[in-house]
């Protein structure tokens, strides 16, 4: 079904700050590509540039929105990059105007950019996840009793592998030490440690509200790149005059097993229920001895056209702009 609201008007929001970062950069670029699909249908698109001052004033904020008079919201406003939980204060405020806006609710932004707290409501469900521990302080730190080396270091409240390099993985206490101490410096909210999970790393790509549609599930095999790192590090992702990042391409249609297809359905489907997912999202799971355990939840993730969201929508039939219209459809006053 293609979504027609021929007289409406529909606002873009994404962020606008002076970064350099490719992942910053890359909401704005994908703002473009959405931007594209409305005026092919003859839908107005109007850029929505959200800027830190605006929320000096929310009230203001909230008054331009309004003005705007739009029928739906497409949120792509991701935060700020020293700022990242400005995404969730802004879907606050989009919860407050009554105004059908897409994507994830407050709640489940909220929760996944605090990876200790998505975790804990993970656990509460009885999903696997790998042992860890918050660190706030270079001070006294305990590695508690049961979390055995070799370590993950990684920010809690991050995205986008931001803060992910070589020295995340650590194999004995110095090296942690340092990655630590490092990490502090940056990531004011803490650092989560976690037992490392060595086997490959599945995403599988989600879209629905109350029913989920399983679009796919990519892999990455870390084995068959003996010269990397066995982690999805910020240049991996991101950089791409880095060698990591045009050798570590992700499979999207990997060979597995119907048991394994299974077992990755059902637990993202059982994880993205538990922190209440809706529109769009993708869950992160790797292996460790032959078991899964959930690693990261993503709502709201990259949408561009060459997005790893939308390969998988693509082999699995859809175009960009149904997979567009269908994100529009869902979308909700919450
Ligand atoms: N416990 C872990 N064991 C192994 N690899 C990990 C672990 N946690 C994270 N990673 C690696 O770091 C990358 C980024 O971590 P993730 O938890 O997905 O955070 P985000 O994507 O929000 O930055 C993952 O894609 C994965 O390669
Ligand atoms: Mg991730």
């Amino acid at each position: 079904m293609i979504f027609v609201k021929p007289h409406g008007k529909i606002l873009i929001a994404a962020g606008k700050e002076k970064s350099a970062r490719n992942d910053i950069c890359e909401a704005l670029r994908c703002k473009d590509s959405i931007a594209k699909v409305f005026l092919k249908k003859g839908i107005v698109p109007e850029a929505f540039f959200i800027k830190e001052n605006d929320f000096k004033d929310p009230a203001r904020l909230k008054k331009k929105i309004l003005s705007k008079n739009p029928f739906c919201i497409f949120n792509l406003f991701e935060g700020f990059s020293e700022d990242p939980q400005k995404e969730v204060t802004f879907v606050k405020l989009l919860e407050s105007v009554n105004i059908p806006f897409t994507g994830n609710s407050c709640f489940t932004l909220s929760a996944c950019l605090d990876k200790m707290k998505a975790k804990s409501i993970l656990q509460k469900n009885n999903l696997p996840v790998a042992r860890s521990i918050l660190v706030k302080s270079a001070k006294n730190i305990a590695i508690k009793k049961g979390l055995t080396f070799p370590l993950f270091i990684k920010p809690c409240s991050e995205d986008a592998s931001v803060g992910i390099y070589k020295d995340s993985l650590a194999y004995n206490k110095e090296e942690l030490i340092v990655a630590i101490k490092k990490r502090l410096k940056r990531f004011c909210e803490g650092v989560v440690i976690e037992e490392f999970l060595p086997g490959k790393e599945y995403s599988v790509a989600l879209l629905g509200n109350d029913s989920y549609e399983v679009l796919g599930i990519s892999e990455i095999d870390y084995s068959k790149y003996e010269k990397f790192l066995p982690f999805l590090t910020y240049d991996a992702k991101w950089e791409s005059r880095t060698a990591e990042y045009r050798a570590i391409l992700p499979d999207y249609e990997p060979k597995i097993s119907k048991t394994l297809r299974k077992n990755i359905i059902d637990l993202s489907g059982k994880a993205a229920r538990a922190l209440a997912c809706r529109g769009y999202f993708r869950v992160d799971l790797r292996q460790k001895a032959g078991n899964l355990f959930i690693m990261d939840i993503n709502p709201n993730p990259d949408i561009n056209t060459d997005s790893g969201y939308m390969k998988l929508a693509y082999n699995r039939g859809y175009t960009y702009e149904e997979i567009i219209d269908r994100i529009v459809q869902l979308s909700d006053c919450h």
